[in-house]
């Protein structure tokens, strides 16, 4: 089982895993309302990704034998001001989530719940792909921010991104 410190934790990660799903869900929704559907498919992956860490982080607390504590999800912005916009706010969200799995994989540590630390250190690198990544795209708009090509151009790169489960066996 595991201690309560570390079932809260755990159970309002999955809650922030599901948020960021409803957040890259309205972001794609905001895409698709702006015509780009490529960037659009960019956040849909995105979402179900998130619906993936929280569904394993979910079947872990159960592996652990205890219950998942459940809670609102809160609701994401409904529009952003522009897709440049929406990017910023990704990498914001994602900063927030490293330091949430990083106080988590603190706790276990203060436990002395070595599994626990174990799990949490795939997200914790997880953590530093997903900020390279909104990284790596807000550079695209401070480097060539100007262009008016650029939000095509990224449309067109984005279409090919395909969801691929990081836990095929879950
Ligand atoms: Fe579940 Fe965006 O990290």
């Amino acid at each position: 089982m595991l201690k309560d410190s570390l079932l809260k934790a755990l159970s309002h990660q999955v809650n922030q895993e599901y948020y960021s799903a409803y957040l890259y869900l309205a972001m794609s929704s905001y895409a698709e309302g702006m015509g780009f559907k490529g960037i659009a498919n960019w956040f849909f992956v995105q979402a179900q990704e998130e619906m993936a860490h929280g569904i394993h982080m979910y079947q872990y607390i159960l592996e652990r034998g205890s219950a998942p504590v459940f809670a609102d999800i809160e609701a994401p912005p409904s529009s952003f001001e522009s897709i440049q916009d929406a990017f910023e706010k990704v990498l914001d969200h994602e900063q927030h989530v490293t330091e949430s799995i990083n106080a988590i994989a603190t706790l276990a540590l203060q436990e002395h719940d070595h599994a626990g630390y174990t799990f949490i250190m795939w997200y914790v690198k997880e953590q530093v792909e997903e900020e390279a990544s909104a990284g790596d795209i807000l550079a695209k708009f401070t480097n060539f921010g100007g262009d008016p090509a650029l939000l095509f151009t990224l449309n067109t790169e984005m279409a090919a991104r395909v969801f691929v489960n990081p836990f095929p066996a879950a």
